[in-house]
């Protein structure tokens, strides 16, 4: 594979692309680099400072000069990198429900697209990269040497955060789950600017009927072909 190569994966929430991606990178020896957490960070600086999400130029301003650093994972907690925006190590923070209720609102906003789509973009055209979100292949990437759209029902990624949250030591409601997940795939798949979708050549995998072994075997043949 050339130095430059970049694999492109998106798919809605909790389709299995952070580990099918975190695994491909770290396999293939590659940076990983999951885009949503930017829309997530963004996010939870709006709600930090007391802003309103429905502020659209508001959010726009602090997205446009957010100061986020993304650096190797200083705890082994099981996240992939530490997050610290104005000193905060934000990386659970932006995992919270207030966070979730609002990133696809946020994530809507054309100019917050536009400035985070500038900063991925730059990471990304160094080469040897894993990039994970909704609009990697069609908007941020298009030229992706390998683009991966995965898939999954949304009663499958209503379990699946289901059991995270008990992991992780918390209480979850799967019904409720399952209606934030329905919601966030409308607003993310019916916006305007950079809609979920797959991109015209993009391989899908549908990650239903498979294991995350099978998912990352199938996505790593891809990579090698
Ligand atoms: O993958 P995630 O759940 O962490 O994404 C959080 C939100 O950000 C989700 O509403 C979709 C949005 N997002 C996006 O619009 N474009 C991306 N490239 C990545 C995420």
């Amino acid at each position: 594979m050339s130095d430059l190569c970049i694999i492109a994966i998106d798919g809605p929430a909790a389709s299995g692309k952070s580990t099918l991606g975190f695994r491909l990178a770290e396999s293939l020896g590659y940076l990983y680099f999951d885009t949503g957490l930017m829309y997530r960070a963004v996010t939870w600086l709006t709600l930090a400072r007391g802003l309103s999400a429905q502020d659209e130029a508001a959010v726009t301003r602090l997205a446009e000069d957010m100061p986020i650093e993304v650096t190797a994972p200083s705890f082994e907690d099981g996240r992939s990198c530490d997050i610290v925006v104005d000193g905060q190590d934000i990386t659970w923070k932006i995992r919270q429900p207030e966070v979730d209720a609002n990133v696809s609102i946020v994530a809507a906003y054309s100019g917050v697209r536009a400035a985070l789509t500038i900063q991925q973009r730059r990471i990304g055209l160094r080469g040897r990269v894993v990039m994970v979100g909704r609009d990697i292949g069609t908007v941020v990437l298009p030229e992706a040497n390998v683009k991966i759209y995965l898939d999954a029902s949304a009663k499958e990624r209503a379990r699946r955060r289901y059991d995270e949250t008990l992991q992780r030591g918390g209480t979850a409601d799967l019904a409720e789950i399952l209606t934030k997940v329905n919601e966030r795939d409308r607003i993310d798949s019916t916006r305007a600017i950079a809609p979920l979708k797959p991109a015209a050549d993009a391989v899908l995998i549908d990650s239903d009927k498979l294991n995350a072994d099978q998912v990352f075997e199938k996505a790593l043949s891809l990579c090698k072909r």
